[in-house]
């Protein structure tokens, strides 16, 4: 969720680069922001406050802080609230470190009690401040970096991504269960929780894995483990092209992301013949297959268990990410489980996938971010290849994930889903070429409501609640999706002329069914958008899809016009798309 950035240059003023990198990664996260440099005196001085970057940086002039070392952070609230005090970066008492942090110290209050006693002052309610206390008393004792950051994370608990910043001129670093990443350029070093931080300086990355320091000074970067053991992590070559990271002619990354499906579908589907051969064996050969993830991933995980069903005549479960703790008993050294995730980094599908490795299932996984935690902690994992993903929405990555799904399906099938990535490719096209249709509909033909129903059957039941998804985040619109069946068993009770219901009805076999519903609903005066390919009077508003050689194939179709509804919903609300309230792009804490 929070960014952090940290940067030691030999040659430049950092503070514009710290900036830079937090507007780039903001995200994931955002509702504070601050930034500590290092001045020529030796003294640290912090500037930091509530909002945006932009609006921090043009409050507190950010970019003119001088010095040649610097950490950065955006925040996203978890303990303590939305203040100035509370944003990061928290100096300790002398005021000698100052520390950014990403995740959640669960044991701070009884270290907060200790430290109070020894009489350190604490300023803010985070339990971020912990660290620096606790980096300043071992700092003190010893005067050594390596043993200070030893002795503070033997005693941290949770989940956790800092970087510490020294009057010595040296940045010290910590990586347990969230991202952490040394970017690594001729004349500087950066420490990011996103390659994104760093990209627009230098592509060369050195991963830390979990439980790994790096001290950082003009010297370089001197990895250890938390049990203090000097490691090297090779430094990797970050393929993504820096221009995938504006917005080129759109006003939001959202709306351009949506418009990237046009080429990411057929992205998804180039993979290594290798890797993608021990996938497909994999899945053929499990005994029980589980696919997980969270939030639009979960969407992809039902769609691909339904495909899965079908394609290979065996069970596919679903399991929310979140649930999957509570739902272990069935998984043994026979299950499969396929972990669905754009970032890599969900604390929910990370967790689900240590549990089922220490069941001794197999884990593979899919992801956009092909180094992410989760990449890595697959016995094999495939990349869906759409370039960042910056929307806080899910949109090309939803469909980068059913495609690639498909296409893994297939090949074990034999073709029974018949995916091409071409045609569904030029389908997307088109229907991206109705967008004005969409904005229209949005605009002049939708009443205000503030109610929006989704109903669909089988395999356009999870679009239904994706569509539902993206209207909720996107244009704070409260919006459900229903399986078309179960309306009578409860939903319709509340459908009256105020409702407003999009029908998924495509003419396959859930036509005739779905049909039925939408005389229900409309009976009790509810407006009905149709998305189909087939036009029927019912409709008070249609959007036209184009016919799919198979069923299966309309969800990504389907999705692209309920994307656009929530994208225009989004502006008519006056809300930014690409930044929904009280979400992050990643969300790294349970
Ligand atoms: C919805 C959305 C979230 C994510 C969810 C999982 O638009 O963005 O629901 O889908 O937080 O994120 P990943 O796929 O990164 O695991």
């Amino acid at each position: 969720c929070c960014s952090i950035i940290g940067i030691i240059s030999s040659k430049n003023v950092v503070a514009p680069a710290l900036v830079d990198s937090l507007k780039r990664m903001e995200y994931r996260g955002y509702d504070s922001v601050g930034v500590a440099t290092l001045a020529t005196t030796n003294r640290i001085s912090v500037r930091k406050g509530i909002g945006k970057v932009n609006q921090v940086n043009s409050s507190l002039n950010l970019t003119e802080m001088e010095g040649f070392v610097g950490i950065g952070h955006s925040r996203w609230a978890t303990h303590g609230g939305v203040t100035d005090y509370n944003a990061h970066p928290h100096p300790c008492c002398t005021e000698d470190i100052a520390v950014v942090h990403n995740g959640i110290i669960e044991n701070y209050l009884p270290l907060k009690e200790e430290l109070v006693k020894k009489g350190h002052r604490f300023r803010s309610e985070t339990d971020t401040e912990v660290i620096a206390h606790l980096l300043e008393d071992h700092y003190n004792a010893s005067r050594d970096i390596k043993a200070a950051m030893l002795e503070t994370v033997s005693q941290l608990e949770g989940s956790y991504a800092f970087v510490a910043m020294f009057a010595n001129g040296s940045l010290a670093c910590a990586r347990l269960d969230e991202p952490l990443v040394i970017g690594v350029s001729d004349n500087a070093y950066y420490a990011s929780s996103d390659v994104l931080g760093f990209l627009q300086y230098t592509d060369q990355a050195m991963f830390l894995d979990n439980r790994d320091i790096a001290i950082i000074d003009r010297d370089g970067a001197h990895i250890f483990t938390f049990a203090g053991e000097p490691v090297t992590r090779g430094v990797t070559k970050v393929a993504w092209e820096l221009a995938d990271v504006n917005k080129g002619e759109f006003a939001h990354y959202t709306i351009k992301e949506i418009f990237e499906q046009r080429t990411s579908v057929k992205a998804a589907t180039y993979q290594e013949e290798h890797k993608i051969k021990v996938f497909c064996d994999t899945i053929a050969a499990a005994g029980n297959i589980i696919v997980t993830g969270s939030g639009t991933s979960y969407h992809t995980s039902l769609i691909t268990s339904m495909a899965g069903c079908r394609a290979l005549k065996k069970r596919f479960e679903p399991v929310m990410a979140s649930e999957f703790k509570y739902n272990m008993d069935s998984i043994d050294k026979d299950t499969v489980v396929l972990a669905i995730s754009q970032s890599g980094e969900t604390a929910d599908v990370l967790s689900a996938t240590k549990l089922a490795r220490a069941a001794g299932a197999k884990i593979l996984s899919i992801v956009n971010v092909s180094t992410s935690s989760l990449a890595r902690a697959a016995d094999v994992s495939l990349a869906i290849n759409s370039g960042p993903e910056i929307g806080v929405a899910a949109t090309k990555s939803f469909t980068g994930q059913v495609s690639l799904a498909y296409s893994v399906l297939d090949r074990i099938s034999g073709g029974r889903i018949g995916f091409d990535r071409d045609a569904v490719s030029d389908k997307i096209t088109k229907m991206l070429a109705g967008s004005a249709a969409i904005e229209r509909l949005v605009n002049v033909t939708m009443p205000k409501v503030n109610d929006i129903y989704l109903l669909g059957r089988s395999i356009h039941f999870p679009i239904a609640l994706e569509g539902a998804l993206k209207m909720k985040e996107l244009a704070y619109v409260h919006a459900e999706g229903i399986a078309a069946g179960e309306l009578k068993h409860g939903p319709l009770a509340l459908m009256d002329k105020n409702a407003v219901v999009f029908v998924l009805n495509p003419d396959d076999k859930t036509y005739g069914d779905t049909l039925s519903s939408a005389h229900e609903v409309k009976t009790r005066g509810a407006k009905i958008i149709g998305i189909s390919n087939v036009s029927n009077d019912i409709y008070d508003a249609m959007i036209e899809i184009p016919k799919m050689e198979n069923e299966l194939l309309y969800p990504l179709v389907e999705v692209i016009p309920l994307q656009l509804f929530s994208y225009y919903l989004a502006l008519r609300n006056n809300v930014d798309p690409d930044f929904p309230r009280n979400l992050a792009k990643s969300v790294t804490v349970k």
